[in-house]
This record gives C-alpha cells, sequence and structure tokens, in this order.
C-alpha cells in the first residue's frame, strides 16, 4: 500500500496542475465549435483508444455519455488525449459506475465530479457539486479481491441475509449498508456526514472541507484540548450502542475526521448491529483503539473504565430525532 500511496499522492498533485493548465485553456477558447468537434473526437476516440470502451459509442450510452461528460471533466481532463488520470479513470469508471453516475447526475443529487480528493481501500472520494453545495461522492472499487474482506461484515447480518453473493451484488449491498448506517447514525444526532443519495457502488453524502481540500483526519491533527474530544467520542460509541443499537467496527483516527473544530466520524459500512456474532468483539476493539488514541494524547484513561461508561453511561436525554 504504501507505493500506491505515494503513486497516488504524485498523480493527485500532477492532476491540480493539469487541471489549472487546461482551465486556462478553456478560458482561451470559448468557441462552442470546437468544443463540439473535440467532444465528437473524444467520443471517437474512445473506440480507437481502447476496445474497452466500444459501448461508449453504442447509441443509447453515447447519449448518455455526453450528457454527463461535462459534469465529469473535472476528472478526466478535456481533450481526447489528455486522460490526466487515465489510470485511475480506468479503475474506477467502468460502465456500469458511468451509469450510476448519470443516474444520480439525472436526479440532480450530483451535478459535476470536481477532483478526486482521496483513495481508501475499497474506494476512491471525490469531491462534487449537487444542487445546494459540495458533496462528498465516494466511489467503490468493483475489483473481486478487495471485497472478499467486506463478507464477514455482511454475513451474520440479519438485515442482508439470503441475498445472491454474486460479487458485484455484494458491492451493491455494502454501499447501501453503508448509506443505511448513516442514516441510522445521523437519526440519533451523531456527528457523521449525512447521506444524500445512493446508486448501485456511488455513495454521495456532505461532504467534510474546504472548497480545496478536504478537512484533516483526527491522526493527522494535534487537538489542543483533548479531553473533551475523548469525552465526545466515548459518548459516541455509547450511543452508537445502547441506543442505535449498532457497533462502528473500525473506528479509529483514520476515520475520525476533525472538522470545523470537532470529530466527525466516517466510513461506515463495516458497522454492525448488535445481534451481529462479532459485534461485541469490534466494540472492545473500538473502545481500545479510542484509549490509544486518548493515551497518545496524554489522558490518563483505562480500557476497563471507558468500555463501563460505553455500556452503562446515562443516555436518558438522548432522543431519536425522527423514526427510521
Ligand atoms: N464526507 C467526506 N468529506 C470529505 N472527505 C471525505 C469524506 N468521506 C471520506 N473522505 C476522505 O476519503 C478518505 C477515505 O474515506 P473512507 O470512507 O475512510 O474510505 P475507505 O473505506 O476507503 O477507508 C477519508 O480518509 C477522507 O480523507
Ligand atoms: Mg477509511
Amino acid at each position: 500500500m504504501g507505493s500506491n500511496h505515494s503513486d497516488w499522492d504524485e498523480e493527485l498533485s500532477r492532476n491540480t496542475k493539469q487541471r489549472r493548465h487546461n482551465k486556462n485553456r478553456r478560458d482561451l477558447s470559448k468557441d462552442e465549435k470546437y468544443h463540439q468537434k473535440e467532444s465528437e473526437q473524444f467520443i471517437k476516440s474512445l473506440d480507437k483508444a481502447d476496445s474497452k470502451y466500444g459501448w461508449m459509442k453504442e447509441k443509447r450510452y453515447n447519449r448518455m455519455f455526453k450528457e454527463i461528460e461535462g459534469g465529469l471533466s473535472g476528472v478526466m481532463g478535456d481533450g481526447p488525449f489528455e486522460w490526466v488520470d487515465r489510470r485511475v479513470f480506468d479503475a474506477v469508471f467502468d460502465r456500469l459506475t458511468l451509469m450510476s453516475l448519470y443516474k444520480l447526475m439525472k436526479s440532480g443529487i450530483i451535478d459535476t465530479l470536481d477532483f478526486p480528493i482521496a483513495r481508501g481501500k475499497e474506494a476512491h472520494v471525490f469531491h462534487g457539486t449537487g444542487l445546494s453545495g459540495p458533496v462528498a461522492v465516494k466511489i467503490f472499487h468493483t475489483s473481486n479481491a478487495v471485497f472478499k474482506n467486506l463478507l464477514q461484515y455482511i454475513e451474520g447480518d440479519p438485515r442482508f441475509g439470503g441475498l445472491k453473493r454474486r460479487h458485484r451484488d455484494v458491492v451493491d449491498i455494502w454501499v447501501r449498508k453503508e448509506f443505511r448506517n448513516l442514516s441510522r447514525l445521523a437519526k440519533w444526532g451523531l456527528a457523521v456526514p449525512k447521506p444524500l443519495g445512493v446508486h448501485k457502488n456511488v455513495l454521495v453524502m456532505d461532504y467534510l472541507g474546504t472548497p480545496s481540500a478536504p478537512s484533516p483526519r483526527l491522526r493527522d491533527v494535534k487537538v489542543a484540548d483533548p479531553e473533551p474530544v475523548y469525552i465526545e467520542l466515548l459518548e459516541f460509541l455509547a450511543i452508537t450502542w445502547q441506543k442505535a443499537g449498532m457497533v462502528h467496527g473500525d473506528f479509529s483516527p483514520y476515520n475520525i475526521m476533525w472538522h470545523d473544530g470537532g470529530p466527525v466520524v466516517i466510513d461506515v459500512g463495516q458497522a454492525v448491529v448488535q445481534s451481529h456474532p462479532k459485534s461485541q468483539e469490534f466494540l472492545v476493539r473500538d473502545v481500545t483503539r479510542l484509549v490509544e488514541w486518548a493515551n497518545k494524547a496524554g489522558l490518563d484513561v483505562e480500557l476497563a473504565e471507558a468500555m463501563f461508561e460505553v455500556l452503562e453511561m446515562d443516555l436518558s436525554h438522548v432522543e431519536i430525532q425522527e423514526e427510521e
């Protein structure tokens, strides 16, 4: 993963430069006809460049793709032979993914996909723009290897039993699961990005960050006053367990963003309900990670008391904000 990461960093900075370059060029040439020609050449070149993209020439896809092409230009470069992140494009935007984006664009949840902000284990995350502001678009990889690992979280969750486990289905179930988990946590008033839409392997949610960069992760910041943050995160785990009846399952400073001076928890696809056979094991692991973070930040807290708090904390003041 290490070398992949630095590739990705390089790619991101190259992409940013290229995008600026493309933007300048765009400003120089506003001639409509020129753009139309370029777009036609682009569609034509898809066929030549790689037969894998031949489907885009098919009439209905061609029409569809032309419609969303403008919205995708931020992640594609502008001209036919300038796919700045062609490798990213290949890995992420297969036919079904483009169709999902099309759906989400048609329904107004996404207007444009602007630039990549992160590459996680299972997904690429993009900055997008929706009708009412910036959105985060998490596009899950659909390659086989990664998802074997995810099956353990789905098997044993009674909400997702009895489904055919074709690979693509597993990805789609996973993404819907993340969407539902986000909704459930948000309904209990917990600090998570609000889910805005989902289609197949694409999840859209509130964007956390500035117009140019996402907020940092908790692991990347030094919190001046860690005690209230520890208490807030302990309460997060307690409400998630006692009230929402769930456990996050991958609660770490990598999956907590530091946004507007407070923690916001992300990456809840693997969260499971209490009846899952491993829910208690996951809970102990989550609390352990929090205590480790607190200790590193200089707080004198222990696992046993933290566990007790999560299980027994008085939460009678916490109420669901809306029925599920
Ligand atoms: N809502 C969001 N707003 C801004 N950035 C986000 C958002 N969600 C995720 N990210 C960025 O994408 C990265 C990967 O997201 P995550 O959900 O943790 O995916 P993975 O399952 O691949 O780890 C995060 O570390 C964060 O930098
Ligand atoms: Mg993550």
